[in-house]
């Protein structure tokens, strides 16, 4: 059996080319590299597809680092860019937007608390609801650290709990829950009625988007990590918890790899390197059906959409360490125009056949 570390490198092209991807969703552990990740794959989906929006639900964002612009809830384009939106969101919920008093809003957190998660279920089914009207051709999710994601896509369950114990304080309590309401002073519309049908919509919404999820030619789920233990650990719960809920997953980014390129005389870093072959083994081992993309950790943070375009080809060639640096920058500068020629010349080709097809 060949060493892991001779196995072929993988890349996220496979990504670029499945067409049908509606959804890409780009998760792990804080701070091994989801927001520079899903950034990266953003503006390479840009190339070749007519509109991609990008949407961080990470309470701590840092879209707006990233790309050195700041963005709001509402889809923003990203400068330099035509055909790139993002957009900030909060995954926790605007209790004022849903009740029109203190009583309904005491209602609400009491609900709220008696289902965890429905707050959160209610308002990330909102931004889908938007979302799917706005007609992008992907979207690609800068998600929050594993648990949280995990949660977003339980949340068909947790409605559907949510609506079970609203239907039974209804049998419950009777016309109670009206009397209360009309007590604080609400009228119908702000009723249990109200709350049901409020969380019947959604339901439809979630279902909707859940059956898309679980479509593997709709959705993808790109995992992210760091070649450590906690990091490797972590995947694979990822990854076991994503085939429960039947989500799609077939691609691992392992961030921030060391690579002796000089020689390297530093203990610590010799060490350093040791330590992240053993799990890198691990890795190419446990996921070796899995499309892995290895990414080079950099002297300095990759900010701003020039550092992520430069940084970007190491998502669609494999990054070959060398011990003479500027042989591989020019070695991958000539790949990269050689693509684009490539790429030139199947646009003309199309064109061509277009042409002759009119005639
Ligand atoms: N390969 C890398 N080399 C150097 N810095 C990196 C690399 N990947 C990410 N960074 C930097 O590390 C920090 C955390 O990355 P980020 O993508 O925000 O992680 P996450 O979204 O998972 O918390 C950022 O400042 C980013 O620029
Ligand atoms: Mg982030």
């Amino acid at each position: 059996m060949a060493a892991a570390s001779d196995l072929p490198e993988g890349t996220i092209q496979n990504v670029l080319e499945q067409e049908s991807l509606k959804w890409v969703f780009v998760g792990g552990k804080g701070g091994v590299g989801k927001t520079t990740c899903s950034s990266i794959l953003s503006i390479l989906l840009s190339r070749v597809r007519s509109s991609v929006l990008i949407i961080s639900t990470d309470p701590a964002h840092n879209l707006s680092d990233a790309f050195q612009q700041k963005f709001t809830k509402t889809p923003t384009l990203v400068n330099g860019f035509t055909n790139l939106y993002a957009m900030e969101v909060d995954p926790t919920v605007e209790h004022e937007d849903m009740s029109g008093s203190d009583g309904m809003d005491n209602l609400f957190s009491d609900l709220a608390n008696a289902i965890p998660g429905i707050d959160e279920a209610m308002s990330f089914a909102e931004m889908l609801k938007l979302v799917q009207t706005m007609d992008y051709s992907v979207i690609v999710f800068d998600t929050a650290p594993t648990g949280h994601t995990l949660r977003l896509l339980q949340f068909p369950s947790t409605l559907e709990k949510g609506l079970a114990k609203v239907m039974s304080l209804k049998n419950k309590f009777g016309g109670l829950m009206t009397q209360m309401t009309s007590l604080f002073g609400v009228g119908d519309e702000f009723g249990e009625d109200a709350i049901l049908g409020k969380l019947e919509g959604m339901k439809d919404v979630i279902e909707q988007v859940n059956q898309q999820f679980k479509d593997p030619d709709l959705t993808t789920f790109v995992c992210v990590c760091i070649p450590e233990f906690l990091s490797l650990y972590e995947t694979e719960r990822l990854v076991q918890e994503l085939t429960k809920f039947e989500i799609d997953t077939h691609n691992i980014i392992i961030n921030q790899v060391l690579y002796d390129e000089e020689g390297t005389e530093s203990k610590l870093l010799k060490a350093r390197m040791r330590m992240q072959q053993k799990y890198l083994d691990q890795f190419y081992m446990l996921y070796d059906d899995f499309n892995i993309t290895k990414l080079p950790l950099l002297p300095e943070e990759v900010t701003g959409v020039d550092a992520l375009k430069a940084f970007s080809c190491h998502f669609l060639t494999p990054y070959q360490p060398s011990t003479s640096k500027g042989t591989v920058e020019e070695l991958e500068q000539r790949v990269l125009t050689l693509r684009q020629q490539l790429k030139d010349a199947e646009t003309e080709q199309e064109r061509l056949r277009k042409g002759k097809q009119k005639v």
